[in-house]
């Protein structure tokens, strides 16, 4: 069995979902969950929008016990308010990590000093840590980037404070700020990072199948691999990930299972954001399942005008009989 340790929490499994805004919301969490991943995440959750109690922002944080071990991951520049937030999400108890957001590069985070601006501010991401570790007694983690330029030098100068402070494991996706998506993941920045501290080193960025989880593994030693774009047209990554490291083979899944899954999340979002809202989300999110099935670009066009529950889901029992 693949086990890990973060702080006193046993993890079963060596996989972490990404958080992805607009994305890793419960629905899409408990099915990923079902998919075998170790460790879930939610999307960055605005401190000073839960500071005014904003409705948005407290959905964000709604969580359920089957999706347990569930990071939250929080961001925002202020070391109070983010100490205050974290032990909130703490005393509700609404999740087994929290991870704080030193990653994010757009620009409206970066303007507030958040996200990846935190990268270059070191006596205050100090300052942030230290508050929120002496706030909350739950795991810690950052989830960082390379940094401002490609040396990883700020990746290594954020990650040493961090474990300095009290944090608990780091996730490095090892894109500069400039770099937003583009270009390649620079995974020697990961190998680097593991040989310069002792706590676990999470590494994310351009898994897009088994092989890739297996190789950033053994190129980098570490820990444990946290997969994002990847995971929305093959929700069932994580458990071949893990088949594959235990036993070195994995299976792809049925033709059942994918129309499951995609009977299950369609149920779940209905159930959670109601049929309007829902259906409109669906039109995306269903049409990423079906990538490389032979009829999905009719199938897409489609579900590109669902506009209830039903009509979705007649239409997955159709385009299932027809493929299956
Ligand atoms: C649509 C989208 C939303 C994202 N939202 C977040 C976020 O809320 N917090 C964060 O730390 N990273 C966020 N990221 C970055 C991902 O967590 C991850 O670092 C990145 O996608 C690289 O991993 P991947 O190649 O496995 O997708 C986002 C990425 C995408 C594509």
């Amino acid at each position: 069995m693949n086990l890990m340790k973060i702080k006193d929490l046993h993890i079963h499994g060596k996989t972490f979902l990404a958080p992805l805004a607009g994305i890793t919301n419960l629905p899409f969490r408990l099915l990923v969950k079902e998919c075998g991943c170790s460790v879930v995440s939610s999307e960055m959750v605005s401190v000073k929008g839960f500071f005014y109690n904003s409705e948005k922002t407290m959905a964000l944080l709604s969580s359920k016990n089957e999706e347990q071990p569930l990071s939250i991951q929080l961001f925002g520049s202020d070391a109070e308010l983010l100490a205050n937030c974290a032990r909130a999400v703490q005393d509700m108890k609404a999740a087994k990590i929290i991870d704080i957001n030193f990653g994010c590069s757009v620009k409206k985070v970066v303007k507030q000093g958040a996200g990846v601006a935190l990268m270059k501010q070191p006596e205050l991401a100090k300052e942030i840590l230290s508050s929120i570790r002496k706030a909350i007694d739950l795991p810690l983690t950052i989830k960082i980037r390379s940094g401002w330029d490609s040396s990883g030098q700020d990746a290594f100068r954020i990650a040493k404070i961090a474990e300095d402070a009290g944090v608990d494991a780091i996730i490095l996706h090892p894109r500069t700020a400039g770099q937003g998506f583009k270009g390649k993941a620079d995974w020697n920045l990961i190998k680097e990072l593991k040989q310069k501290i002792l706590i676990p080193v999470i590494g994310n960025g351009d898994i897009t199948c088994v092989k890739d989880a297996h190789n950033m593994m053994s190129l980098t030693g570490c820990d444990a691999v946290m997969v994002g774009r990847a995971a929305l047209s093959n929700p069932f990554i994580f458990s071949q990930i893990d088949t594959f490291l235990e036993t070195g083979s994995y299976q792809d899944p049925s033709h059942g299972q994918i129309f499951s899954a995609m009977t299950h999340l369609t149920q779940s979002y209905i159930n959670f954001f109601g049929e309007e809202i829902a259906c409109r989300m669906l039109r995306g999110r269903l049409s990423w399942f079906v990538k490389g099935i032979s009829g999905c670009s009719s199938f897409r066009k489609r579900l590109s005008t669902i506009e209830s529950g039903n009509q979705a889901l007649t239409l997955i029992k159709e385009f299932e009989t027809l493929t299956g």
